[in-house]
């Protein structure tokens, strides 16, 4: 099925879906065809397809279809009923099973690619990191998503775009999982308690010196329990169910997400990297700490001061007081 075929489809999939949420009890098949403007046989299809995808959905003669239970998979017809976006998720791509989203995005042509187009995979399972380290991406617990930007901006400011999301992500967190607190370690990390919540891979396509496509790839611990991280993570990272005690929805979780970047880029392209400084330096890790930041064959040791108005990190060392803009912090 070619993309906008996909499109239509989820749409009518999602109208489906939202017409029975809306409904107390039964909804009759006729009525679905009058509101989606489609047959009745179109109905069968997507209300078959919606059990496929794990719906309990009780279909019976002359009185029609009711929504039983749901599902807790980030997919469009799933996050749509959340979103308030203007540029993020207009496409939005979900799939059980990805390589890599970011990879997806990456190797996606150009003239395929829309602005703000979201990528989703339930799993999966050549999931990357930063330094090309794996990032563990099971199925039916966590999110694990792309998307793809395209600002008219220089190439130096884009890795604001990875402060940015963190920030993004922070409060989208504060109002969906308020128990928990979660701070940045610059430029990438999501931490709650020392422990890894969440990560951010920006990477960037561009031809001299106009940028062609931002993938800014996220993955979220949510429900994982400690003992279904791999042992080497278990003292390392964390979950939202981990620290918050209970299950959080997916699809809740995501809309909320995505209505935060979508809000922070947009005052972003509008007024750069200044509004957001009070609030990152706030939830920034490490200020007063020791660190070593190894960053492209440099290696700049010193207590970090802050954040820069660009969004670097303020190292001093005695009298030195170098910025970097890239690299891997490590505590000393
Ligand atoms: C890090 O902390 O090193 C960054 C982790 C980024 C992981 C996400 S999961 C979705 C997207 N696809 C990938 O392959 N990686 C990013």
């Amino acid at each position: 099925m070619v993309d906008s075929e996909r499109l239509v489809m989820n749409k009518l999939r999602a109208g489906v879906l939202a017409a029975l949420r809306e409904a107390e009890g039964f909804v009759s098949g006729q009525r679905l065809c009058e509101e989606l403007n489609v047959s009745r046989a179109a109905i069968s299809k997507h209300v078959g397809e919606l059990r496929k995808m794990g719906y309990d959905i009780e279909s019976v003669p002359r009185h029609g279809h009711r929504l039983i239970s749901t599902v807790d998979t980030p997919s469009d017809v799933e996050v749509c009923q959340y979103l308030k976006t203007e540029i993020i998720g207009k496409q939005y791509i979900f799939e059980t099973e990805l390589p890599s989203t970011n990879s997806y995005l990456s190797d996606m042509p150009l003239r395929d690619c829309s602005d703000g187009m979201v990528v989703v995979a339930d799993k999966q399972t050549a999931g990357r990191g930063r330094m090309q380290r794996e990032w563990y991406s099971p199925a039916g617990a966590n999110l694990h998503f792309s998307i793809l930007l395209q600002p008219k901006r220089s190439i130096s400011e884009i890795p604001q775009l990875t402060l940015l999301a963190a920030l993004a992500v922070v409060k989208a967190l504060d109002s969906a999982v308020p128990q928990v607190r979660a701070d940045i370690k610059w430029p990438n990390d999501i931490l709650v308690g020392g422990r890894k919540l969440a990560g951010i891979l920006c990477e960037m396509q561009a031809e001299a010196d106009a940028v062609q496509k931002v993938i800014l790839g996220m993955g979220i611990n949510v429900n994982l329990a400690t003992k279904d991280f791999p042992a080497i993570l278990r003292k390392l990272a964390t979950s939202l169910r981990i620290e918050a005690g209970v299950a959080i929805s997916r699809p809740h979780l995501m809309g909320e997400v995505l209505n935060s970047l979508d809000a922070h880029y947009r005052k972003w392209l509008e007024e750069g990297l200044d509004p957001f400084l009070p609030e990152l330096r706030d939830r920034l890790l490490l200020v007063g700490k020791r660190v070593r930041v190894k960053a492209m064959g440099r290696d700049v040791a010193g207590v970090v001061q802050g954040l820069s108005r660009e969004g670097g990190l303020i190292i001093k060392d005695g009298t030195k007081t170098e910025t970097v803009f890239s690299g891997e912090v490590h505590v000393e």
